[in-house]
């Protein structure tokens, strides 16, 4: 198989990391980098054409393939000239700024005939590939609520993030993943959503938000990021009727939880709580609830590009649709729009 030459635009963050994944997939030749600030350029690895703006690399590298990693603003105008330029194209996310945008992307990806793909690789994030697993497999039966949830501690943004006209915010930022995550997940159509989407410590951009997508199949997804909460976490729970399921951390540490008791409407006993007596919501009594491990993964982004490469020798269907891209930048503004009422938005 013949090595794909590839070219990064954009060797900022996201171009070094790309660079380094490049660099341990023997089916890639790094084979130039693109930046307008040349001391981006100054790390550029040995062997590699070195260039300051797209066009010069297009007109300049014998490129099959490029990767977008530019500020979000940018990417239209990289996927035209890329596309025109007849090469398969992967682009960062947000692919687009909006679905306008990004309807005249794939036209003219269409119309050349290009390979185009978003890097959307959180798909492959471990934590999330378990949950999937848990929901494909009902290992708690059918589930009725999901909640996925991001929290950190350091809510400033930084550079060209902190411009909400360069594509800042952190719903453009990990809303793109963990919208696409609950997408991938349910892949059911959406019945309404309703959202809360707020500027709690940038005065310019999103820093939190907090949405719930009703689906047509009866599940209830929460998607919660804050930045600025100061009690770190990555959280999942699933709850099914047969268990639930939960997460804490990156990693996937977690368990799923089981009770024979809870659907055949056995009373409960009262315990006493600090808050008085209560039936449902004391310590459950020794021996009801059974914990098993959550299913084992074994994923990493790296995978991501392994498949991009299947899918560009034609052995493999792409696994990041552009229509699925669509149905996510649909999703952020459906989030904006109810944001901005108060509102749910009827969806699909
Ligand atoms: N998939 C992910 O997990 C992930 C993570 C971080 C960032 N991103 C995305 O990657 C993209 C880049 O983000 P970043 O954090 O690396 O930003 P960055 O600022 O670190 O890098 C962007 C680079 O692009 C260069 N640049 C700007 N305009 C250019 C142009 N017209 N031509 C050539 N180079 C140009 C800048 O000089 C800079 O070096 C964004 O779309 C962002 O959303 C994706």
């Amino acid at each position: 198989m013949e090595k794909i030459k590839i070219g990064i635009a954009g060797f900022g963050f996201m171009g070094h990391c790309h660079a380094d994944t490049l660099k341990t997939i023997d089916e890639f030749q790094l084979t130039a980098v693109a930046d307008i600030n040349p001391n981006q350029l100054r790390d550029a690895p040995l062997g590699v054409n070195v260039f300051h703006t797209m066009d010069e690399m297009l007109n300049g590298a014998d490129l099959d393939a490029v990767i977008i990693s530019t500020p979000n603003l940018t990417h239209l105008e990289m996927v035209e000239k890329a596309a025109k330029a007849k090469k398969a194209i992967i682009c960062e996310k947000p692919a687009a700024m909006t679905v306008e945008e990004f309807d005249k992307m794939t036209a003219v990806t269409k119309e050349n005939k290009v390979l185009f793909t978003v890097h959307q690789q959180r798909r492959w994030d471990t934590d999330y590939c378990i949950m999937k697993e848990v929901y494909d497999k009902k290992l708690v039966g059918e589930a009725y609520v999901i909640k996925s949830q991001l929290y950190g501690f350091n809510g400033y943004m930084h550079d060209w993030h902190v411009f909400p006209e360069l594509g800042g915010g952190m719903l453009y930022d990990w809303g793109v993943h963990l919208i696409d995550q609950i997408l991938n997940m349910v892949n059911t159509p959406i019945e309404s959503l309703y959202a809360d989407l707020k500027n709690v410590i940038n005065e310019n951009v999103d820093d939190y938000f907090n949405i719930m997508i009703r689906f047509k199949n009866g599940v209830m997804a929460q998607i919660e990021l804050g930045t600025y909460y100061l009690t770190p976490k990555r959280a999942w729970f699933i709850g099914g009727d047969k268990g639930s399921a939960v997460i804490d951390g990156f990693a996937g540490e977690g368990k799923i939880v089981r009770t024979s008791h809870l659907l055949q409407n056995v009373p409960g006993k009262i315990t006493m709580t600090a808050a008085g007596p209560t039936r449902s919501f004391g310590p459950a009594a020794p021996g009801l609830l059974i914990e098993e491990p959550l299913p084992q993964v074994q994923v990493s982004h790296r995978d991501y590009f392994l498949h991009f490469i299947r899918s560009f020798y034609n052995k493999e269907e792409l696994m990041i649709k552009p229509e699925e891209v669509r149905r996510v930048l649909c999703i952020m503004e459906a989030v904006r729009e109810s944001a901005k009422t108060g509102e749910a938005i009827r969806f699909e």
